[in-house]
């Protein structure tokens, strides 16, 4: 039989005529297809999964209550556009509560997005020609370079280093990268590291964009699950709201992932740029589910509370893990535990890369984590396992800890 017309006509963006048969696995493939053999071959062992990357637990039931209020109500029902100005003037009151950010004009400096994953997606549609350039941090969240990418456009990678705090050297771009670049992508908190931006940092990059004539997206998925003091907004820096946007995401800040709702605010500009692509693409988020988030952001101890969690959680892994010979220390937000990868095992001898570590480890000790081998060897460990209480935390962290001891690591 002929092969299908349609194989011919699929764009180059996602493999052309090659699409769909590309036998490569991927890495997040790679590990649930280990799961499922490790939980074939041995049903009884509990899988103890630090892989995850979203909370174990479900929205706080006051938002729940309030959706289940507002979606009852007929004049909720319709298309929301880009967004109702409830959920503007919230996002603004709660930068100003949070993160110490105030002079936010609900208006033009504030815009709704169906999760932060979209808003990242649509931004390049709003900058990027061909030969353009996307500056992004590594190891990272990868969608702002594939939509670049889709537009013609190129990454340049900016290597987040251990020794540099996993902050990006902005002074090693060459000048020929700063000449394609448009948009700046950073994310602090980081995924995956655990790393937090400092106030300088955040000073550097304004200065430097102003310089080279870039957007700043600073993805602040995780600002507010922080440990050590308050919270931190690029917003936060003068002169940022002239250089860039932050986008914060309700999805870890509120235990609200499949609800799908974010914003994006900062320059007016760049608001108005991603507000004509967005409504392009979709009619807004849910107005209930809005209504919902108004809620949320005007109770920002359920963060607190969620945070106070993740700490807990955190440091149990910390030193469970230091003491298997890991070299562990408490991320200065999100809910990732970012540590170097051991080089072998008696168990298994030399490893190849931190996937080949993850592999072993979901297969010999029924743990699973995700593996980086950007830029150097290191393992994911995510607080948001599956334990019911404080002393079930403290027994899966324990019951980690034994079996890694038994594979006898060396690093
Ligand atoms: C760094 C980072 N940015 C954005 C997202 C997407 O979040 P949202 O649920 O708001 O789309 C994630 C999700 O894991 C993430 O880790």
């Amino acid at each position: 039989m002929p092969e299908d017309y349609i194989q011919g006509l699929f764009a180059e963006r996602i493999g052309g005529s090659s699409f769909g048969k590309s036998t490569k696995i991927y890495k997040f493939e790679k590990i649930k297809r280990a799961k499922a053999e490790a939980r074939k071959a041995s049903p009884a062992t509990e899988l103890l999964d630090f892989g995850v990357g979203e909370p174990d637990e479900m929205a706080f039931p006051i938002v729940v209550e309030a959706l289940k209020h507002e979606c009852a109500k007929p004049e909720n029902r319709g298309y929301a556009d880009n967004g109702i100005t409830e959920l503007k003037e919230a996002a603004a009151r709660y930068l100003e509560k949070v993160y110490g950010v105030s002079g936010i004009d609900p208006a033009t400096e504030v815009i709704h997005s169906i999760g932060s994953k979209p808003a990242l997606a649509m931004l390049p549609d709003a900058f990027i020609n061909p030969g353009d350039a996307v500056l992004m941090t590594v190891p990272g969240y990868p969608v702002m370079a594939t939509h670049t990418e889709w537009n013609g456009g190129r990454t340049v990678k900016l290597p987040l280093r251990e020794e540099n705090g996993f902050l990006p050297d902005l002074d090693a771009i060459s000048q020929e990268d700063l000449k394609a670049a448009k948009l700046l992508y950073i994310n602090y908190p980081n995924n995956p590291t655990g790393a937090g931006a400092t106030v300088e940092f955040f000073r550097k990059v304004v200065e430097f964009a102003r310089r080279n004539s870039i957007v700043v997206v600073h993805d602040a998925a995780y600002a507010a699950l922080s440990f050590e003091g308050k919270p931190l907004s690029f917003l936060s820096v003068e002169g940022a709201k002239e250089v860039g946007i932050e986008i914060h995401s309700f999805s870890k800040a509120f235990n609200m992932t499949g609800w799908r709702l974010a914003f994006v605010l900062g320059n007016a500009r760049v608001v108005a740029a991603f507000a004509n692509v967005k409504d392009n693409y979709d009619s807004g988020q849910f107005i209930a589910i809005q209504k919902a988030g108004v809620y949320a952001l005007d109770h920002p101890e359920i963060t607190e509370k969620i945070a106070a969690k993740y700490n807990r959680r955190l440091k149990l892994m910390v030193d469970a893990l230091t003491d298997v010979g890991f070299s562990a220390a408490m991320p200065r937000g999100s809910f990732y535990l970012y540590v170097g990868a051991p080089k072998k095992s008696k168990k298994h001898g030399a490893f190849a890369s931190a996937e080949d570590v993850s592999e072993f480890l979901i297969k010999q000790a029924h743990i699973s984590t995700v593996p980086w081998d950007d830029e150097g060897s290191y393992l994911r460990f995510s607080a948001t396992f599956a334990a019911k209480d404080k002393e079930d935390e403290y027994r899966v962290v324990e019951e980690m800890k034994k079996r890694l001891k038994a594979l006898e690591l060396e690093f």
